[in-house]
């Protein structure tokens, strides 16, 4: 057995989480490119550079450890949400760097680890290992804007790595990314593991309404052309026409709203909202995009708005890889006889832009209450421990 040290990984988890902490529970704030962020990946490659693996920073900011040959890499992100929780991709990265510098303290097998860069989408959706493995390209992902207009360009120009060179990907055999659930499913049967089947796909747009900025007292309610009134015409509208188009497990938020200029005594003028959804078919996703351009059309026509769409971002539904599944299944079967099962993800990893270019295989551990992308995310320390005990036994057995 690889000789991990649970101490040594919980007190490392509890540290990186010190970057950013928030001031209400264990969250954190700790967004790509910010200020917390930078200094959290500084700290990453000092225990990297202890581990005695080679540090590599890519054009990013996705920090890299390398060990010697090729290697299986295990990782996730250190970014976060705007609040987010400290567990949150930390986690996965943190499981890497311990089993890595177990696995470099017993000569082997050899192990590298990554944190990807902006997987919280604060510019697109995962940018970081979406541009590693060319599910975009780096011009276009430069001119993705954040929500306040910083291009992805000039936030990740301050922080350009040592090393002016992505990574070659041929140095790895496969990508194992361990993670919190974030949903309710373990917790709630009281089990210790899941193994991932496969996560679901994902589209992202940003829509605009663009009506009329008038006076609140003055303006009559006939005639107005009141972006907010758009915007709630047409997520009632949608509502409705998703009904016979999506499943119990679709999803679909609107979660950012940019309305202008945002006062009370006046008739707002614009709306650019964000506009999310997720399933595990591809088909279906394509389905409710035809639905929401045209149910947008049909508001913007009848209650004259001017209407745009921004960029249309996404990721496929993946499978993950059978052979690094089964050495997952194996070792939590070994570890939790029983307690463990193989789930889908409806959050976003990754292991879905890693897939592109090698097997990817993830394990989750449980989310107490279900609570993620919030402060109040939280697990288990002897969950944590659980899920490191057995991603270190598939490490081993896949050597
Ligand atoms: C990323 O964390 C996502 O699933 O939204
Ligand atoms: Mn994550
Ligand atoms: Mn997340
Ligand atoms: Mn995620």
């Amino acid at each position: 057995m690889l000789p991990i040290q649970p101490e040594r990984f919980l007190a490392d988890l509890h540290r990186l989480r010190a970057f950013g902490a928030s001031c209400v529970g264990k969250g954190v704030v700790r967004p790509a490119y910010s200020e917390a962020d930078i200094a959290a990946r500084a700290w990453l490659a000092e225990r990297i550079r202890e581990a005695g693996l080679d540090v590599h920073v890519d054009p990013i900011g996705s920090v890299f450890g390398l060990a010697e040959g090729r290697s299986l890499l295990l990782g996730s992100h250190t970014d976060s949400q705007p609040e987010g929780g400290w567990l949150d991709g930390a986690l996965g990265v943190i499981a890497g760097l311990e089993i890595a510098r177990a696995a470099a303290a017993a000569g082997g097998p050899p192990v590298s680890v990554v944190s990807f860069q902006d997987e919280e989408g604060r510019f697109g959706v995962t940018t970081g290992s979406a541009v590693w493995s060319g599910g975009i390209g780096l011009a276009e992902a430069d001119a993705l804007k954040d929500r306040d207009g910083v291009t992805f360009g000039a936030a990740r120009a301050g922080m350009q790595g040592r090393a002016a060179d992505f990574v070659d990907p041929a140095r790895f055999s496969g990508f194992l990314e361990m993670h919190i659930e974030q949903g309710p499913v373990l917790d709630r049967a009281d089990e210790a593991i899941g193994v991932v089947g496969a996560i679901v796909g994902i589209r992202d747009m940003k829509i605009t309404f663009e009506g009329e900025q008038n006076h609140a007292g003055t303006t009559p309610m006939q005639g107005r052309r009141d972006a907010f009134q758009a915007l709630a015409r047409f997520n009632g509208m949608l509502a409705e026409r998703f009904a016979n188009v999506v499943t119990p497990r679709t999803v679909w938020t609107i979660g950012h709203v940019a309305l202008h200029p945002n006062a009370s005594s006046i008739v707002p003028g614009r709306v650019t909202f964000s506009m999310q959804w997720r399933d595990g078919d591809a088909d279906r996703l394509s389905r409710m995009e035809a639905i929401i351009r045209e149910t947008a059309g049909e508001v913007a026509a009848s209650g004259g708005f001017d209407l745009s769409f921004g960029p249309l971002l996404g990721l496929e539904p993946v499978e993950m890889d059978a052979r690094l599944r089964g050495a997952l299944e194996e070792a939590a079967e070994a570890q939790v006889p029983g307690r463990w099962r193989v789930m889908p993800s409806g959050a976003l990893h990754d292991a879905t832009n890693v897939s592109r270019l090698m097997p990817v295989a993830m394990l989750f551990v449980p989310s107490i209450g279900g609570i993620s992308h919030a402060f109040g995310e939280d697990t288990d320390e002897a969950d944590l421990v659980t899920g490191l005990r057995v991603l270190a036994r598939a490490v081993q057995a896949l050597g």
